[in-house]
């Protein structure tokens, strides 16, 4: 669930804590429709479900990942599925692929050109791209309060923010200039149950880089008061429930 930069990841943290990314991403692998035979690129991997699933159904898988310590769980979980370290805005070496697959990381990569230009460069003329991000809107309560309370705190927030969410005709218009045309598309809400360790557990998981550099106080403060404001919204019967929009995209390289 690394694409593009350094900040690496707890992997069987990560497996812990956010296992639910890759059971919303099944949904995904159904709009891919992997076939047998084909040659398929998961970018951004993570810790490899996906890569499973793909390739259970014939498919002749390669997982890609930013993240060492990813790929070393990865290949520790799926020892006969090939796992390799690799940036989404470079995919040098890997090219002919049928389809690039991606769930819930590519919204973790700010340079999209150059993803969707690595991409098409790996993908056999007619191949095509199926994607899933978080779109315009995405985690929308959660990271208005971070950013409130990193200014109330007066703490630039420049450089922090790491994510990107694009809106839908922003994303399909990257596709169509980067010589894809886009057959589906949706942008959709997707409210999604974060676990029973809550919000202040996902905002270290997921929203490290904002608090990256504070003093071990502020950190702690500024995880509690963005709790306390996103309480009101984010936790109902069911437990804490972020508001997670999915940007959902299936493109063909012309
Ligand atoms: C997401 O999957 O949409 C997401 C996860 C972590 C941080 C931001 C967004």
């Amino acid at each position: 669930m690394t694409a593009g930069e350094s900040r690496d990841w707890a992997a069987a943290t990560y497996d812990e804590s956010a296992g639910y990314v890759s059971r919303f991403g099944e949904d995904v692998v159904e709009l891919l429709d992997p076939r047998p035979g084909e040659k398929v690129l998961d970018l951004g991997c993570g810790t490899g479900d996906l890569t499973r699933g793909i390739s259970s159904r014939g498919a002749r898988v390669t997982g890609v990942d930013a993240s060492p310590r990813m790929i070393s769980r990865a290949a520790e979980k799926y020892p006969d599925l090939r796992f390799e370290v690799c940036d989404a805005r470079r995919l040098n070496g890997f090219s002919g692929f049928d389809a690039v697959f991606s769930n819930a990381v590519l919204h973790w990569v700010r340079e999209a050109r150059q993803v969707i230009s690595a991409v098409y460069s790996s993908l056999n003329p007619g191949g095509r791209f199926v994607a899933e991000l978080g779109g315009r809107g995405n985690v929308r309560s959660i990271e208005r309060e971070l950013e409130e309370a990193l200014a109330e705190r007066r703490i630039s927030t420049s450089g922090r923010n790491p994510w990107y969410f694009p809106s839908l005709s922003e994303y399909a218009g990257l596709l169509e200039e980067g010589g894809f045309e886009v057959n589906y598309a949706t942008l959709f809400d997707r409210p999604t149950p974060i676990g029973d360790e809550g919000i202040e557990r996902w905002l270290e998981v997921f929203a490290g880089s904002f608090l990256d550099g504070l003093p071990g106080d502020t950190r702690r403060e500024v995880v509690e008061s963005v709790a306390a404001k996103v309480r009101p919204e984010l936790l109902t019967a069911e437990g804490w429930v972020a508001d997670y929009r999915r940007l959902r995209v299936r493109a063909v390289r012309r």
